[in-house]
């Protein structure tokens, strides 16, 4: 049987500083996906904050690329007999992330960067995990960075502390949830408004890192007991100095790791041990992610999903259920978010359900659907 020709649209980026374009591109044959590729047809992409920024910014890519990461939607295609076939079947229904390659109608997605969707459970909701789940598990876990246990369902208490630094952040929502999944003690600082949701997620204690008194007050919690790190899960540069005077209050050596490059490890405090993400200890991805599989798409995630102990979180909002040719839509209101923060959050609220969003104003995941 001739195999099956698919018609793919993509969101092309042509060069940096442009507008994604949507045009053809010719689908993966399913005789191309070897043994741990597998065709998904896309039902919803989540939108990150990287999607604008390699939008806007020079990378050194060989133009045109197709960006976006997260998606979900429905098994298509896999290699009868391969790696890939012992874990998914056509119909399955999947979650995951691509690095880049995201923004099209058919993706062909690495069998260890996905997990079955639990039933009932629809598109745009495990959509939004992907990269931050992947990206918060490897500084956590990584031997290179803080180097914790694995969350593991029914996990013992390890009677340590982790600081995550911007716990309301994408990042830090995942961040927060698998840590505490590993027996860790989770004190997260957030703005005071997103208290309840950092507390939701499993953090024991909270505090608003615009607080002048943060920084005694923090390394006095951390000092309480053994801290095993802390995590910066938000904040860029302003971040990682507030965390490093954290740091150096302590009475203890803190391991620091950032899910960010980090670019002033010139202003590091001596008693504060930096892992940083840097060529000495970079694997190329996609094999950064696999390592973390235990943690991620292989081992807890899709485990704690299925019995409900983990939170989709940040929650999806839904701007659009136009497929791709929202995708340029949702890519400059996530850039409206990462400029204006909670007003960005608080305006995107407001253009999307036409209405404003109130004063309280929560954390959320930008999502497109299919049409
Ligand atoms: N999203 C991903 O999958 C991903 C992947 C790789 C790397 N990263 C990097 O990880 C970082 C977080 O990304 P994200 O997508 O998780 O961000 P995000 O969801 O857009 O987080 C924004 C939130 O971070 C908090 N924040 C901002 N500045 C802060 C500061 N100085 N101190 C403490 N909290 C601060 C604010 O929380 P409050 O509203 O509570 O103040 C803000 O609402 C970024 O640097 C990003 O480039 C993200």
């Amino acid at each position: 049987m001739a195999p099956a020709v698919r018609a793919n649209k993509a969101v092309w980026q042509d060069t940096f500083g442009v507008k994604g374009e949507i045009r053809d591109r010719a689908a993966t044959n399913d005789d191309e996906l070897g043994d741990h590729k597998v065709l998904v047809k896309v039902e919803a992409w989540a939108i990150n904050p990287c999607d604008y920024m390699l939008q806007d910014r020079n990378m050194g890519f060989a133009y045109p690329v197709v960006l976006g990461c997260d998606v979900a939607g429905t098994v298509e295609a896999v290699t009868p007999g391969s790696s890939a076939a012992a874990k998914f079947k056509v119909g399955d229904r999947v979650f995951g992330m691509t690095a880049n390659n995201g923004f099209q109608d058919y993706v062909a997605v690495e069998d260890r960067l996905i997990s079955k969707i639990p039933d009932g459970m629809a598109f745009r909701e495990p959509v939004v995990l992907g990269l931050c789940v992947a990206t918060s598990a490897l500084f956590l876990f990584g031997e290179d960075y803080l180097n914790l246990s694995y969350p593991k369902i029914g996990a013992p208490k390890k009677g340590k502390s982790v600081l995550v630094w911007g716990g309301s952040s994408a990042v830090g929502s995942n961040a927060i949830q698998l840590t505490t999944a590993a027996g860790y003690d989770v004190i997260a600082t957030c703005s005071k408004n997103n208290f309840d949701y950092v507390k939701g997620l499993g953090a024991v204690a909270v505090f608003d890192y615009k607080d002048p008194d943060v920084t005694e007050k923090l390394a006095a919690e951390l000092d309480k007991g053994e801290c095993a790190g802390i995590l910066m899960a938000a904040g860029l540069k302003d971040g990682n100095l507030a965390a490093w005077k954290v740091a150096a209050a302590s009475k203890q050596k803190l391991k620091f790791a950032s899910s960010s490059y980090i670019d002033n490890m010139d202003e590091v405090p001596k008693n504060v041990d930096v892992k940083q993400l840097a060529p000495a200890n970079f694997k190329p991805m996609p094999d950064c992610w696999f390592e973390m599989k235990e943690a991620t798409f292989e081992g807890y995630l899709p485990e704690a999903l299925a019995k409900g102990v983990y939170k989709i979180a940040p929650p999806p909002l839904v701007i659009s259920k136009k497929g791709l040719e929202a995708v340029q839509e949702g890519i400059d209101l996530q850039r409206i978010i990462g400029e204006k923060g909670q007003a960005g959050i608080k305006e995107v609220i407001g253009r999307v359900k036409g209405a404003n969003a109130g004063d309280k104003v929560s954390p959320v995941k930008l999502v497109i659907e299919r049409a």
